[in-house]
């Protein structure tokens, strides 16, 4: 059986400059560790805030590399350099605006700049892109929210099944 791939993808012009640590892509990575009981690796990027080099990555990772599943963090807010949403719904055929609004609605339970992310998500082919703000507290803030819906939705576009472990995060699949 195929190894089920994951892409780690973070967008910072400082982190991928090494001005500071990407502590955000590791973060992502240790939650995904937890949630997921099958054999999984990850495709491991840093780039800068660059619309074309980004939308190039998250093809690789997907169409390449075989991702099913690419989560980025940064690049989600309103600054002029802030560009991955845009690069997340060119690449994407389908958008699931519900991701955002879910993340954003339990983020200000934290932060009352959470409505300042433009966070998103979307299907390419046979994967789903999902969008983190960049700050690493917002990694599981936001990804213990959408989480337990990801399996199923990856199911729908006949990526590869999810096995998550029900003691760290209850996943939803409605019985067929
Ligand atoms: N969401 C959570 N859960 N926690 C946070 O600290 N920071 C907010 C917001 N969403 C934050 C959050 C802030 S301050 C900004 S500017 C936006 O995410 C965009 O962040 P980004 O540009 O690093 O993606």
């Amino acid at each position: 059986m195929k190894k089920i791939k994951i892409g780690v993808l973070t967008l910072s012009d400082r982190a991928h400059k090494g001005i500071y640590e990407d502590i955000s892509g590791k973060e992502i990575a240790k939650a995904l560790d937890g949630y997921l009981l099958s054999e999984w690796e990850s495709v491991y990027r840093v780039l800068p805030d660059e619309q074309k080099e980004i939308e190039k990555e998250l093809i690789d990772m997907i169409d390449n590399q075989g991702c099913c599943l690419v989560v980025t963090t940064g690049g989600t807010g309103p600054a002029l350099r802030d560009v991955t949403p845009e690069a997340t719904e060119a690449v994407c055929e389908k958008m699931m605006p519900g991701f955002g609004e879910l993340m954003r609605e339990v983020s200000l339970k934290h932060v009352p700049t959470a409505i300042l992310s433009r966070q998103t998500a979307g299907i390419r082919k046979n994967a789903l892109i999902i969008n983190l703000p960049g700050k690493p507290k917002a990694i599981k803030e936001c990804l213990d929210a959408v989480f337990p819906a990801v399996p199923y939705c990856i199911d729908l576009i006949d990526g590869p099944y999810l096995k998550t472990n029900d003691e760290v995060i209850q996943c939803f699949r409605p019985k067929s």
